[in-house]
C-alpha cells in the first residue's frame, strides 16, 4: 500500500496530537451536557473511534451513512444515503463527525436530513478541510487540518475501498487511478 503513495501530508503522530486537543475541546465545550457523536460511514468511522477516546465526558454515538464518490477520485454531487440514522435525536445536542470536507455537499445534505429530526443543536466536527474545493457555505465548528486540493488517502479515507487502514495521510501516486 505505501508504495501507492506519493507524499506524506499528515503523519500518525500529528493525527493524534490534533485529536487529543479536539477531544479536549469538546469535553471543556459540552461539559454537563451529554452530546451524540454521529460518525459519517464509512470514512468518519476510524476519526470518530480515536476522537471519543479522548472525550471525557459522558456521550453517545451513532452512525449515518452517505456515499458520493462511487468508485471515482471526484465527487459525483450526486448524495446517496446508504444508513439512516434510526434514533431519536430530537432535542438532543449533535456533533456529526466526518474526515473529511471537499464539496461540502455531503454535509450540506446531511445537516438538512437530520434539522428534520429536530435535534437541540447541531456542530460539525472534520479531521480535514479541502478549503479551495467548497461549493457550499458550511461552518466548521472543530477542525484538525486544512490540506491541499488533491486526492488523499489513509486513516479512513479510501480509493475503492483501499487505504483506509493506513495510519497517516498522504497523496495518492496519480498512476494508481489514472
Ligand atoms: P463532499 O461531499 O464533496 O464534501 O465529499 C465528502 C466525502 O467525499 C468525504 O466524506 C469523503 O468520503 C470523500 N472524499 C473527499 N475528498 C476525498 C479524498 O481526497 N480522498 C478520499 N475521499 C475523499
Ligand atoms: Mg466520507
Amino acid at each position: 500500500m505505501k508504495k501507492d503513495i506519493e507524499k506524506i501530508l499528515i503523519s500518525k503522530d500529528e493525527i493524534q496530537r490534533k485529536i487529543k486537543e479536539l477531544g479536549a475541546q469538546i469535553s471543556r465545550d459540552y461539559k454537563g451536557k451529554m452530546p451524540i457523536l454521529i460518525g459519517i460511514l464509512k470514512g468518519g468511522v476510524i476519526f470518530l473511534v480515536d476522537l471519543m477516546h479522548n472525550i471525557n465526558i459522558p456521550i453517545e454515538i451513532e452512525f449515518l451513512g452517505v456515499a458520493s464518490y462511487g468508485s471515482s477520485t471526484q465527487s459525483s454531487g450526486i448524495i446517496k444515503l446508504t444508513k439512516d440514522c434510526n434514533y431519536d435525536i430530537s432535542g438532543r445536542d449533535i456533533i456529526l463527525v466526518e474526515d473529511i470536507i471537499d464539496t461540502g455537499l455531503s454535509l450540506k445534505y446531511i445537516m438538512n436530513l437530520l434539522k428534520n429530526k429536530e435535534p437541540k443543536s447541531i456542530k460539525i466536527c472534520v479531521l480535514l478541510d479541502k478549503l479551495e474545493a467548497h461549493k457550499q457555505d458550511i461552518k466548521i465548528d472543530y477542525k484538525g487540518f486544512t490540506v491541499p486540493n488533491k486526492f488523499i488517502v489513509g486513516y479512513g479515507l479510501d480509493y475503492k475501498e483501499k487505504y483506509r487502514n493506513l495510519p497517516f495521510i498522504g497523496v495518492l501516486k496519480k498512476e494508481i487511478y489514472q
